[in-house]
């Protein structure tokens, strides 16, 4: 199966005439250990505030990236008690998204830096992934990917073994409790669209891409046979990598329509890191044939509005 996908993969993303997409240049910083919990603990952030008035990225969008990395990568020990000696504190990426054939694609390119091998994940060098979310989460507009970012996620503050992503409403009290809500309530809360979606592309430079999706909503689960294709060049220290999939997967995947608002979160695990030892970036918005300032990313059609 996963020589199939590697074989369509190429073909399939070529289509699309990348020199003719808008391009959006995003930089991905190291957050450390400041969870979405950290963050409203009273007094520990003056963003609390303010939100969710103002969103992630109104306040630190494409301005505090660089300096959120450079403080964080090694931060005190209350934030990194672990830091990665020589570990590049940010990444810039470009990203470009397009539909074509009845398909979203996503191409990020970035250049890594030079990075350490931390030995964590010890199949692949580099993953890429991103998260979705059509208006089913509350909140994920106004935050992104730190919804699901919790302290204790292992490898976060309070490690819990096993604990991955996860969404609050799916715990009691809903303000951060360890009980999660029964089976019954969970099924709920993801027939009413309330999970993120997940895709993943995970890279070994010179071989086929790997890729993996799924969902977020009391945990992290993939999908056992994903739907979404991912490939991957490395050229010179720059990859390329690129994430699709059908505007309608059928079940279990959000439906990707025309003049509908998405959001998407992004995160590049590099030096062969796991868990938190990542790169994010802030919530982005995005739209098929979008016009410049309604949505974050415009992913264009070359028969323009062939989405319809
Ligand atoms: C109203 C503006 C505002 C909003 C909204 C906001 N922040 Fe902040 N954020 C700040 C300021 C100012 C700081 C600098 C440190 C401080 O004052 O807490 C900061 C600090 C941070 C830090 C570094 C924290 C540390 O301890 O070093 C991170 C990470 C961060 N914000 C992420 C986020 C995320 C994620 C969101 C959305 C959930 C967000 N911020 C929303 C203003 C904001």
């Amino acid at each position: 199966m996963v020589a199939g996908a590697a074989l369509l993969a190429p073909e399939r993303a070529g289509a699309v005439d990348w020199a003719k997409v808008p391009e959006k240049n995003i930089t991905f910083f190291y957050p450390a250990q400041i969870s979405w919990d950290r963050l409203f603990t009273p007094g520990r952030h003056s963003g609390q505030r303010r939100y969710p008035e103002k969103t992630c990225v109104g306040c630190h969008g494409d301005i505090d990236e660089g300096p959120l990395g450079d403080s964080l990568v090694d931060a005190e020990k209350d934030k990194e008690p672990s830091p990665i000696p020589g570990k590049p504190p940010f990444v810039k990426a470009k990203i470009k998204t397009a539909h074509e054939k009845g398909e979203l694609l996503i191409r990020i390119e970035f250049d890594p830096g030079k990075q350490p091998n931390i030995a964590m994940d010890k199949e692949f060098e580099t993953k890429v992934t991103m998260i979705l979310d059509d208006g089913g989460v509350k909140e994920a507009k106004q935050a992104g990917c730190w919804l699901t970012c919790h302290s204790d996620v292992e490898s976060m503050r309070w490690s819990v073994t096993g604990t991955t992503k996860y969404l609050t409403e799916t715990r009691i009290p809903k303000s951060g409790g360890d009980i999660i809500k029964p089976a019954e309530e969970l099924a709920k809360l993801r027939a009413a669209g309330n999970y993120l979606e997940y895709w993943q592309a995970r890279i070994n430079p010179g071989k086929p891409a790997v890729a993996v999706d799924g969902t977020i909503l009391e945990k992290r689960v993939a999908n056992e046979k994903p739907v979404v294709k991912a490939t991957a060049t490395v050229t010179k220290g720059v990859y390329t990598v690129t994430l699709s999939r059908p505007l309608d997967a059928g079940p279990g995947y959000k439906k990707i329509v025309p003049d509908k608002k998405y959001t998407v979160g992004f995160a590049i695990h590099a030096g062969h890191a796991n868990q938190r030892f990542h790169y994010v970036a802030f919530e982005r918005s995005l739209m098929l044939d979008g016009i410049e300032g309604i949505a974050d990313l415009l992913a264009p059609g070359s028969g323009g509005g062939a989405a319809r």
